[in-house]
Formats: structure tokens, C-alpha cells, sequence
């Protein structure tokens, strides 16, 4: 089959690859329809090389058609259009039934130290070969695999992989008071949706932060209040000003450890990204590296006492951040992976309402052939030609 393979920084290509087999009873093989690029994937494609191999298959949003299932699989069958949820879980632990799915003690990585495994995420995250190909093995498939109804277009369906429920868990993690307010940084597709999901669940304005102009204005298309960062020298400043001086109830975090404007970690990750693997993956494994923009941002525009929500994903062990300020602000910070099947029943309830309250249909901007995937990186990594979700068609 044909599958979307990483072979270096900024080096991705389409090769073939062999199809995927029944392995285990709990397994079922779908024949990807749509699969989309998502910004955790831009960090495997700019700096986490030290911990992925060549020709290691990528993605983790995927949906299809299910071809086979093992024997231990019975709430889907052959033939049943599912979406594939990106953490890999096994639905029965301490942690599943706890709703922490991302840290799943059957699939959990000891030898790293890391949570549950994800879909084509590195070594780190169980190297799994990912959704961006013909088809796709999924493990634990008794639990993960949600079924969706036939007729609405894939992409009414597809983002419950990922995006819809991190958005949420960010939403819900972010803890808004009853009509507060809530920033969001970074309008990528998981804060367009975080911002969305937080007018939905109350929020009375939530602001979005970001510097790309078709980013600002699709969250001004949904009544999100835009705040361009390259027009602002003091963002912090700005939304005291516009929430009687004190600043957000709460932050959402969805740019994560490749921000713009912070020049030495962004250094630091060059450099590390020159070295060759074994040297450069125990540095990582022990070094902060980065760039913490957007957080320290986060950490100054919410209010004292507020709550502070990351999404965006971050890698580095020993990061500086600015202590005095998070406890003098007595700040609550939660983070991590979302746990998607917590939240699907949730989301569903937005994805089938065909009145499409929080606009599933404006989100992708691009849907191209597997083939061009190669391109579709590129242009998603640099904004190019108003790219804001890009979704991949085997
Ligand atoms: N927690 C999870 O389970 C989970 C799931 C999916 C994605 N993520 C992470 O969420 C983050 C966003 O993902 P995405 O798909 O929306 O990616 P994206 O790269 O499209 O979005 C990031 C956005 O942040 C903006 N940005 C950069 N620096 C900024 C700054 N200093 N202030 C404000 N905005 C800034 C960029 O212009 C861009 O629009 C990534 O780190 C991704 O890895 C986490
Ligand atoms: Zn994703
Ligand atoms: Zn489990």
C-alpha cells in the first residue's frame, strides 16, 4: 500500500509499504478514506527526528471503512464507516476507567517513561504505524474505533480523531467561570475549535490570539474576539484592558513547544536537530528545549487565580519558567494528551446537530491526494495559501 512515510527534518515522501495484517484478536484493519495533517505532526517533521526512524509511518486522524476484524472485536464489523481515535487505548485499566485514556496502562511505554501509545508518534509513543495511508492496523480495536452514520461528508466526522476532543478537554480543563472569559492562543485548527467549544459551553467572550490574518478571521466567522500578536507589543497589557484590568479567567494554550518569538530555544532545537541521534535524543530526553513563548504569554495574561489550560503539545525536561509569577498568581495549570474517548460521546452531540453549532464544515481548508502529501506538509508548516486544515484522501 501506499503510505506517507518520514524519512528526515522536513523530509517527507509517499512510499510503499506493506499492508497491514491481523495480529492480534483485539486488531481491526480499516481502508482509510480521509486523513488529515494535524500541528503535532509538524513537530515530528521539525524536531522530534532524534526519535523517529526512516520510513516510519505517520498520522494519527483517520478515518474509513472497517476491512477485517480479530475475533475479539464485536462493536464494529466489516463494512461499518468509523473514525479512529489518536491515543490507542484499551478501555478496561485504572486509567481508561478513570477517563485518562492517554495514559493506558496496557499500552503505557515503560521503556520511555511515557504514557499510552499513539498513532505514528515515535518511538516515544510506541512507534505504531500511522492513519496517513492506504490502511491502517488498529490495535485495541475492541475499544477505540467509533462508528459514525453514512451520508454526511467525511470531515462532519473526521476531527472526532483528534481535534474536536482535545478542544473540548481543553475547554474543560481551562475551567471558565459561569459568563467569564477565557484567551485562546494560537488559531490553528485546535484553538479555531477550543475557542468555539468554549462560546458552545458559556464562555460570555473568549478572545484568539494568533498572527496568521485567515486565522484571526475565521475566528472572527464564529464570534471569537481576534487579536493580532504582530499588531500588539504588550499582549498582556491589551487583554487586562479589555477585561477590567485583571486579565482572562482562564488561557488556552494551543501553539505549543514551537512558538514564534523565543531566539535561543529555537536555536537550541536546531542544533539539536544537526546532531545525530544518539547523542541528540538522551540531550532532549535531559534538556529543555522549548521555545516557551506562548506559555510565558499565558502565564501573563491570565488573572490572578485563574486557570491556565495547554493543549499545545511540549517536549522539553528541563524548561525555565518563571515560578514567582505562576504561585504568586496562585495560578491552576492542567495539561497533557487529550483523552479522546472521554469526550466523544460529548462532541458527538455537536457533529450530528445539523445546524452545525460550532461550524465542523468551515475548518479545513484543503483536501488533496495522499500523493501530495509531501507539498501538503510543506504548506501547512508555513501557512502557505491560506492552508489551516489540510486533509489527505488515499
Ligand atoms: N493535547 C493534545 O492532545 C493535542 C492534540 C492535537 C494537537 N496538539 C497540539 O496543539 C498545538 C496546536 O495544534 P494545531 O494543529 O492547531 O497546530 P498549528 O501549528 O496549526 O497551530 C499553532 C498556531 O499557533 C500560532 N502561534 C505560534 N506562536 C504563537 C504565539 N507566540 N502566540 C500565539 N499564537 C502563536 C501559529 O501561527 C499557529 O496558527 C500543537 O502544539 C499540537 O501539537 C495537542
Ligand atoms: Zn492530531
Ligand atoms: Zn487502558
Amino acid at each position: 500500500m501506499r503510505a506517507v512515510t518520514w524519512h528526515g527534518k522536513r523530509d517527507i515522501r509517499v512510499d510503499d509499504v506493506a499492508d497491514p495484517t491481523i495480529e492480534e484478536p483485539t486488531d481491526a484493519i480499516i481502508r482509510v478514506t480521509s486523513t488529515a495533517i494535524c500541528g503535532s505532526d509538524l513537530h515530528l517533521y521539525e524536531v522530534f527526528g532524534p526519535f523517529i526512524d526512516e520510513g516510519d509511518v505517520l498520522g494519527h486522524e483517520p478515518m474509513g471503512i472497517v476491512e477485517a476484524v480479530g475475533s475479539q472485536v464485536t462493536h464494529i464489523a466489516p463494512g461499518d464507516r468509523v473514525v479512529i481515535p489518536f491515543n490507542i487505548a484499551c478501555g478496561q485499566c485504572y486509567m481508561c476507567d478513570l477517563g485518562m485514556q492517554s495514559q493506558c496502562e496496557t499500552t503505557q511505554n515503560h521503556e520511555h517513561g511515557t504514557g499510552a501509545s499513539l498513532f505514528g508518534y515515535t518511538r516515544l509513543y510506541g512507534q505504531v504505524p500511522g492513519g496517513q495511508a492506504e490502511y491502517l492496523r488498529v490495535p485495541q480495536a475492541h475499544y477505540g474505533p467509533i462508528k459514525v452514520p453514512e451520508g454526511p461528508p467525511d470531515e462532519q466526522f473526521l476531527f472526532l480523531s483528534d481535534v474536536l476532543p482535545t478542544a473540548y478537554q481543553a475547554v474543560a480543563y481551562a475551567d471558565v467561570p459561569d459568563g467569564g472569559t477565557v484567551a485562546v492562543l494560537g488559531l490553528g485548527p485546535i484553538g479555531q475549535m477550543s475557542a468555539r467549544m468554549a462560546r458552545q459551553l458559556g464562555a460570555k467572550e473568549v478572545f484568539g490570539v494568533d498572527m496568521v490574518p485567515e486565522r484571526l478571521q475565521m475566528a472572527a466567522r464564529h464570534g471569537i474576539h481576534p487579536i493580532d500578536l504582530s499588531a500588539t507589543d504588550d499582549l498582556g497589557a491589551e487583554l487586562r484592558e479589555l477585561t477590567g484590568g485583571r486579565g482572562p479567567d482562564s488561557v488556552i494554550d494551543a501553539v505549543g513547544m514551537e512558538a514564534h518569538g523565543a531566539g535561543l530555544a529555537k536555536t537550541a532545537q536546531t542544533l539539536v536537530g544537526l546532531l545525530p541521534d544518539a547523542v541528540a535524543a538522551p540531550l532532549m530526553e535531559q534538556a529543555g528545549i522549548d521555545r516557551l513563548g506562548a506559555l510565558q504569554a499565558a502565564i501573563d495574561v491570565v488573572r490572578r487565580g485563574g486557570t491556565l489550560s495547554i493543549s499545545g503539545v511540549y517536549g522539553g525536561a528541563q524548561d525555565p519558567l518563571p515560578m514567582l509569577t505562576m504561585f504568586d498568581k496562585q495560578l491552576t495549570i492542567r495539561m497533557g494528551q487529550a483523552n479522546v474517548r472521554r469526550w466523544t460521546d460529548d462532541v458527538m452531540g455537536f457533529v450530528t446537530d445539523e445546524s452545525d453549532p460550532i461550524g465542523v464544515a468551515d475548518l479545513t481548508t484543503h483536501r488533496l491526494p495522499l500523493a501530495e502529501a509531501p507539498a501538503a506538509y510543506e504548506t501547512f508548516q508555513k501557512k502557505q495559501d491560506g492552508a489551516i486544515k489540510i486533509v489527505l484522501e488515499p
